[in-house]
């Protein structure tokens, strides 16, 4: 067990490792109860090491058998054993062989790290630190070790037997049942990366060329019966493999990949060095089971694992502070893969809008931290959306300063500087400033300074100078732990765009600080000037969200609505219309907004509605547009967005009824507009997953729930019709939840049809669950704790959890929020039970109360009785009790 109170590590105390390991040979004798363990460890001093230091391995659970050095067993006196470390006493400061032989129980792994089963599959996870779990090791990212893996297990029970690398050996363990697999991965690896498979899995397999004419065998294994669903990843692996040699110039450098999709499994998917392990809802897709959001996570996820073999795999990080360093990099590297795949604008406001929900929401609360953390008490709980997702916009932003030249020049340095290294982002900020000649010493902090950076641009026209200045103030709101900060190097994409609707030339006055048409921001004050600008236009900043700000400006409600008809900026045209729509959602919520970003003098609620709609309707009867573009714009803000922009004081059914009646008022102004939308992009054949079909069903199904908004007759047997006839998950689904938000008289069937037709499918009851736990009123606790009790539940599978409490949590704001508490009551419950058995998942459910400060003074004493009643838990894990505190902080 491990220490429930940890020290807290620090980024300072960095130092390398006394002891290195070059090799490691691991005979795994797979057995549910009594996993046999033997490790032969290749050690050396580390010569940056602690000369004389002893072997200090790390373990978890460990049942020690023996140890022995050079091959002779080690008495009892040289070594001290827990199960928690072991450390040999006083070894020969030479190169030395450690043998090492523990037992472990995979059935008993409920926390999912470590070796486990997963429906009778034997699989592993070991990021960050599950490899201690399988054997006493020096698990850190920086011990880089060459792995051979034996692997034996009965022939019934587990006829496949996976490790990384390549399958160098294999037959019968001779007079028995048992059969055995010899893996060896010939490029050194940090052990989170080690992985093993043992079950009885189906798999699809194709060949891939790559750009050199080396030949790979792919593989994708599933549970028995579900390979006609693995069809869809195959072909994402496969582009995601061409695109990285074609973009980044990175070529795959094993025999085999293999990916296996695993049912219960804590995260999305993991990057083990050539044996993927997948979340299978991050693999299996099929028309009837998959809508087309799940087909662009699987794309997207795909890619991402696959790209992680360069940028994590091959450059690894030298520690945990640096996990930004392969996530961000790493999820900058798919949203761009995406991009190219599909409509490039639309990706950017499908990644935008999930940063603005996640990351500014965590930076907005106690658990703010930087993209690079400068301390931690459980590494687990920074997997988090600033990490990932802010951390692949500071990559976006060093694109965006260096042109696309200078960062594909830094990106080749950094892979030939630091390929087989575990490194640091200093080092991967070095190489971006050598291929340059770049300073990027302000542009660092963005990895050291946490909170979203507040920015504030007005922009004058002087007619007599004939030229248009804007005034940029920038400030850095106060975070847990960083009460003063320092300016930021901001890069504002901007565009001044004319009367015609076209952008004007840009021609920056002398001194001012434009690197085309990017302003780039570093002072707390700063003004731009640019020159021969004839007439008033109006400013379109942060195109593209060039950068993670929140950017507040001077532009009134028509400039707003100007730029939601005409900015040839796609990203900014989107936001252009949502600012409208949360201009209004603040002031209709009843609510002072502490600051909005549309500031109208006189935009009374009315006239932006009007304004609103004005906007909306000219881009649905836009027939140039993107029909997946329009879907976006048709999209009113979320009741999270409207909650942050209101900041304090929160009253979630005050937004919500906002919310809602917007999208009535909506449904009923554009009727007409919306009925030819439906019409108009009615399927035309079979299903296919593709981007462009995707996006006519995305308009189609918004047209569809903004007139069920409305409540009337007919639009309620739209929706029913479009349930009944659907022959696609995205339609059937889509029209479900539009019935289970608008119609109660039609609901109950519906939900119960759905069921009855897909009850043995586990990820599409994940979908039904989440429904229902979404739906706002005030019986849905009720349902959700009797669904809770439903035989297709389980606490011990992380996606059931998080379908059911994890949407009811943080996709349920009126019904979590109770005035009366029980939500709340009823999460942290859920939380506390959870913790016993898998407290990365329990850790993470707990998370959803990370806005609880900014609620309303009732909703505001709840939540926090909720949490002090999660810290008086006893024996918490040091994942919840890390994140209770922070949120307590
Ligand atoms: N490294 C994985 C990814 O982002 C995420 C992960 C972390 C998975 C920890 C499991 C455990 O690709
Ligand atoms: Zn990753």
């Amino acid at each position: 067990m491990r220490d429930a109170d940890p020290q807290p590590v620090r980024l300072t105390d960095y130092r390398p490792p006394d002891w290195l390991v070059d090799t490691v040979d691991l005979d795994v004798r797979l057995h549910p109860q009594a996993t046999r363990v033997v490790v032969r460890l290749g050690m050396r001093p580390n010569p940056l090491g602690r000369p004389g230091a002893p072997i200090v391995l790390d373990g978890d659970e460990l049942e020690l058998k023996s140890v022995a050095l050079d091959g002779a067993p080690l008495a009892g006196a040289g070594y001290a054993a827990t199960p928690s470390s072991l450390t040999i006493l006083a070894p020969p400061q030479d190169p030395l062989v450690l043998t090492i032989e523990t037992v472990l129980d995979p059935s008993a792994n409920t926390k999912l790290m470590g070796l486990y089963c997963s429906s009778g599959t034997y699989c592993t996870q070991c990021e960050a630190e599950g490899f201690r779990r399988i054997t006493y090791f020096p698990d850190r990212p920086d011990v880089l070790a060459v792995y051979t893996t034996r692997i034996e297990a009965e022939c019934e029970e587990a006829p496949v037997l996976l490790g990384n690398g390549n399958k160098v050996d294999s037959g019968d363990v001779e007079g028995t049942t048992r059969h055995f697999a010899v893996w060896h991965d010939p490029w050194p690896k940090p052990c989170y990366l080690f992985a093993l498979v043992g079950g009885k899995l189906d798999r699809i397999t194709e060949p891939f060329v790559t750009a050199t004419g080396k030949e790979v065998e792919l593989g994708i294994y599933v549970e028995p019966g579900k390979a006609g669903r693995a069809g869809y990843a195959m072909d994402a692996l496969k582009r995601s493999m061409r695109w990285d040699e074609e973009v980044f110039g990175c070529e795959y450098d094993l025999d085999v990949f293999n990916i296996v999709a695993v049912a219960d499994f804590n995260m999305g998917a993991m990057e083990n060095k050539g044996l993927n392990v997948f979340n299978d809802k991050y693999v299996l897709a099929s028309p009837e089971t998959a809508t087309d959001a799940d087909y662009a996570n699987i794309e997207a996820i795909i890619a991402h694992e696959y790209f992680h073999n360069w940028t994590g795999n091959r450059i690894t990080c030298r520690d945990w502070f640096q996990l930004c360093l392969k996530e961000g990099l790493t999820v900058f590297r798919d949203q761009e893969f995406s991009s190219d795949q599909r409509s490039r604008p639309v990706k950017r406001i499908a990644d935008v809008r999930l940063l603005k929900s996640h990351q500014f929401a965590e930076d907005a609360g106690p658990l703010a931290h930087p993209v690079r953390p400068a301390t931690y008490r459980e590494i687990n709980n920074f997997y988090t959306a600033t990490v990932y997702e802010k951390g692949a916009e500071v990559v976006r932003m060093l694109k965006t300063l260096l042109s696309e030249e200078g960062f594909r020049a830094g990106m080749d340095l950094y892979f030939d500087r630091h390929d087989g290294q575990a490194a640091t982002v200093e080092e991967f900020l070095t190489c971006f400033a050598d291929a340059n000649g770049a300073d990027l010493s302000q542009f660092a902090l963005w990895y050291a300074q946490s909170g979203t950076p507040q920015v504030e641009v007005n922009g004058h026209w002087d007619a007599a100078a004939r030229s248009y200045r804007l005034d940029v103030r920038q400030t850095q709101v106060p975070t847990p732990g960083q009460p003063d900060k320092q300016p930021m190097l901001i890069p504002l994409a901007l565009g001044l765009v004319g009367a015609d609707g076209r952008d004007l030339p840009l021609v920056p006055h002398d001194g001012t600080n434009a690197a085309g048409s990017v302003l780039v921001v570093s002072r707390p004050e700063q003004s731009f000037v640019f020159r021969d600008v004839e007439a008033r236009p109006v400013p379109s900043i942060n195109r593209g969200f060039s950068a993670p700000v929140k950017l507040t400006t001077n532009l009134a409600s028509e400039d707003l609505l100007f730029l939601a008809r005409h900015d040839t900026d796609p990203f900014n045209r989107f936001e252009a219309g949502q600012t409208l729509a949360l201009a209004h959602l603040v002031s209709a919520s009843g609510l002072a907004p502490e600051k909005t970003s549309a500031g109208p003098p006189s935009g009374g609620g009315t006239a932006l509605v009007e304004a609103l709609i004005e906007a909306l309707g000219a881009s649905l009867e836009d027939e140039t547009l993107d029909p997946a573009f329009i879907a976006q714009v048709l999209s009113v803000p979320s009741e999270g967005d409207i909650a942050r922009e209101i900041g304090s004081e929160v009253d979630p059914d005050a937004i919500h009824a906002a919310r809602r009646s917007l999208r009535r008022a909506l449904g009923e102004a554009l009727r007409p507009g919306l009925e030819r939308a439906y019409g108009r992009h009615a399927p035309d054949g079979a299903y296919s997953p593709d981007a462009v079909s995707a996006g006519r069903r995305a308009l189609r199904n918004a047209a569809l729930e903004l007139m069920a908004s409305t409540g009337e007759a007919a639009d309620i047997a739209r929706a029913l019709a479009h349930f009944e006839t659907a022959d696609n998950m995205t339609d059937r689904f889509f029209a479900l939840s539009v019935l289970a938000h608008h119609a109660p008289a039609e609901r109950d069937a519906a939900l119960d049809a759905f069921y009855q037709r897909f009850r043995d499918d586990p990820l599409v009851i994940d979908k039904w669950l989440a429904l229902q736990a979404q739906i706002a009123e005030p019986e849905t606790l009720e349902r959700v704790r009797e669904l809770t009790r439903h035989p297709a539940f389980s606490m011990g599978n992380p996606n059931r959890v998080r379908a059911l409490i994890g949407n009811f949590a943080a996709a349920n704001q009126t019904q979590f929020h109770r005035p009366d508490g029980a939500g709340h009551l009823f999460v942290a419950d859920a939380v506390l039970e959870l913790d016993r058995r898998n407290p990365q998942v329990a850790a993470r459910l707990l998370g959803a109360f990370k806005s609880w400060r900014s609620l309303e003074p009732t909703r505001r004493g709840s939540a926090e009785r909720a949490l002090r009643r999660i810290a008086d838990g006893p024996g918490l894990s040091p994942d919840v009790s890390d994140i209770v505190a922070r949120s307590l902080g």
